[in-house]
């Protein structure tokens, strides 16, 4: 038992479509891995019955039981207060409104549990081992169904008055915009994330307009963010055009962050960002031509190293520093 001192612990990403797990030592080691479809139709109690099952299956493996596993963090696609392990709400998650996951958790697994928003636990792993390494100020977005996000601030989370804060994805960029989950209008979710830009080739196809991608999407067959850079790199116009907008909206939210925060890095990540330069070129083109100079110097836009192992990597980190 406990052969070896680094300490580790377990780390769990709730995700509507999956939920990804790792055991992690305080360094970012992950010792080992799991990710299963998020079973979100039946209810609370079928995705902690999910966790806890994962849990002990990590438990299991020979390189995390000579480890001390010293708790269990965890992410949730919404808004969490992580000072009582409380979900707030989660527009993706049906029924998980003001619960206390930490406490079924902690029921059921016998671990101390910490609770963090999914894009914050994302945060905070990009800054110590990824992407953000030595800036002690650094904001993420993560790009995917929806736009999370996370602000570290000298060295630490910024969690807020409420424990709400870094909800970029629902700073309001278009006024009396188009309608979000969340109940307000105009959120950089529904015109920046992975989701958005797929939609609006759908849409333009379906009221006319051609393009490469037009038989797929009179067929029925969905596009992701993927299908529109490959669209737009291939000169199509209306990929060209559905991208250039996400990245309008994206280098809109990396202005007015670096105007509020200046940080040190802005970081992108989620599906959308393995679009790598064409991305970053984009985004990095629209910021100089929206920003003036007088007000500071462009943020310094960077790709996120983490892939999708981010989420639950920086939840174990959660729980090493609870
Ligand atoms: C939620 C955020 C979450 C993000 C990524 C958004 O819709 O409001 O809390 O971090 O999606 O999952």
């Amino acid at each position: 038992m406990h052969a070896t001192s680094e300490r580790a612990a377990i780390g769990i990403d709730i995700g509507g479509t999956a939920i990804k797990g790792g055991a992690v030592t305080s360094t970012g080691h992950v010792l080992a891995q799991r990710e299963t479809p998020t079973d979100n139709h039946a209810g609370i109690e079928s995705i902690i019955a999910q966790i806890a099952l994962m849990v002990s299956s990590l438990q299991d493996e020979d390189a995390v039981k000579s480890r001390e596993i010293v708790g269990l963090g965890v992410g949730v696609p919404g808004l969490v207060d992580y000072r009582d392990g409380r979900v707030i709400n989660c527009a993706n998650l049906p029924g998980w409104e003001n619960v206390q996951i930490a406490k079924l958790l902690d029921d059921r697994t016998g671990l101390g549990v910490s609770m963090e928003n999914d894009a914050n636990n994302a945060a905070l792993a990009e800054a110590r081992i990824g992407a953000g390494r030595g800036s002690d100020s650094m904001a993420l977005l993560t790009l995917g169904t929806g736009v999370g996000s996370g602000l570290i601030i000298c060295g630490s989370l910024w969690h807020g008055a409420g424990a709400t804060a870094g909800e970029i994805g629902h700073t309001i960029v278009q006024p009396g915009g188009r309608r979000c989950t969340c109940g307000q209008q105009g959120c950089l979710e529904v015109y920046a994330s992975a989701s958005a830009t797929a939609r609006r080739v759908v849409e333009a196809i379906l009221t006319g307009a051609k393009s490469i991608l037009s038989e797929r999407v009179n067929s029925g067959h969905p596009l992701n963010s993927a299908d529109v850079v490959e669209a737009a790199k291939a000169g199509d116009a209306v990929g060209r055009q559905a991208w250039d907008e996400s990245c309008k909206y994206l280098a809109m939210a990396a202005i007015n962050l670096q105007h509020t925060l200046d940080p040190k890095c802005i970081v992108l990540g989620g599906g959308m960002s393995a679009a790598g330069d064409f991305l970053l070129a984009n985004v990095n083109r629209q910021c100089a031509e929206m920003m003036s100079s007088r007000l500071g110097t462009l943020p310094d836009i960077r790709l996120a190293k983490l892939g999708n192992d981010a989420g639950f990597i920086g939840a174990a980190l959660n729980a090493l520093d609870a």
